[in-house]
């Protein structure tokens, strides 16, 4: 292993760990030596997940949250706290794809539910992590996980491409006003990642464009996701764990002097 003990003692709390890009994360941060705080609210992958890193020899908790719901993430920071007696690290991850729709045919309860999982948990998750953060006096660092959807427009989803915007917005934000403690706050912005989020936004998609061809209406009407082609320069899907690599650089002292950063991890996809 390169980096062997990049994260000893430290306790990371991670959002997200069920599956995808969490997952990815935190096995490799607890093969770095992190005591991870893993959250989730699909309760048995995240079982699973904290099950790898223990036969793998790391160390970790699992509690099974919403993290869409603000006590919740209060609830996540008081357990790492109970368990390991501080924070170190907290890496926001957990997002939804939502339901494709443009604006003209958008329910105010898709942007909603985008926004929850997307925005929300990123807000609530940071407001507990930082007060914690504060209480201990010694810094701290963030990782909110973002979207090139948070760079540029993405088509076909624009409750997914504001959210994610937010997400970035808030990062900038916090790296500004919470310098002054010593808390380092940066985003990544990966492109199209191979994780169970793009498999079943992919299968949505066909099925309206399907549907929407039975009801003689032209597909880009009803989801256009993906429609335009523009592709990463380096042409392939990422994997979750150059994911993970990204993200567990941010989280390392490596990346002491960064903070408001947007780190792109998107094969080139924004270079333009
Ligand atoms: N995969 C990609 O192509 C891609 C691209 C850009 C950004 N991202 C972002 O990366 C992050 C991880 O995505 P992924 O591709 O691994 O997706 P994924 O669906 O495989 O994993 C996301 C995890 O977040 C969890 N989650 C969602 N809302 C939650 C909530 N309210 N409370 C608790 N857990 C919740 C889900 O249960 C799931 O386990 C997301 O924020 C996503 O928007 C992914």
């Amino acid at each position: 292993m390169i980096f062997k003990d990049r994260f000893k003692d430290k306790v990371m709390i991670l959002t997200g760990a069920a599956r995808g890009i969490g997952r990815a994360t935190a096995l490799r941060a607890a093969q770095e030596g992190a005591k991870m705080v893993l959250a989730d609210r699909l309760e048995e992958q995240g079982e699973e997940t904290l099950k790898m890193i223990r036969d793998a020899g790391g160390e970790g908790i699992f509690l099974p949250l919403d993290l869409s719901i603000e006590e919740n993430a209060q609830t996540l920071v008081q357990k790492a706290v109970e368990t390991y007696g501080r924070v170190d690290i907290c890496v926001n991850n957990a997002g939804v794809m939502g339901n494709p729709n443009p604006v003209h045919l958008l329910p105010k309860e898709d942007v909603d539910y985008t926004f929850a999982n997307n925005f929300y948990t990123v807000y609530f998750c940071c407001k507990y992590e930082l007060r914690q953060f504060i209480e201990q006096g010694d810094g701290g660092v963030i990782v909110n996980n973002a979207s090139i959807a948070g760079m540029t427009g993405l088509e076909g989803n624009p409750a997914y491409n504001a959210s994610k915007h937010a997400v970035n917005g808030l990062t900038k934000n916090l790296a500004l006003d919470y310098q002054r403690y010593g808390i380092r706050v940066n985003s990544v912005n990966p492109s199209g990642t191979k994780t169970p989020m793009v498999e079943e936004a992919y299968e949505y998609v066909m099925k309206k464009r399907e549907a929407a061809k039975a009801a003689g209406v032209d597909p880009k009407e009803i989801a256009n996701m993906g429609g335009r082609k523009r592709m990463p320069i380096i042409d392939r899907q990422a994997e979750p764990e150059e994911q993970a690599a990204a993200i567990l650089f941010l989280c390392s002292d490596d990346a002491s002097y960064m903070t408001g950063a947007t780190l792109q991890t998107d094969g080139g996809w924004t270079s333009f």
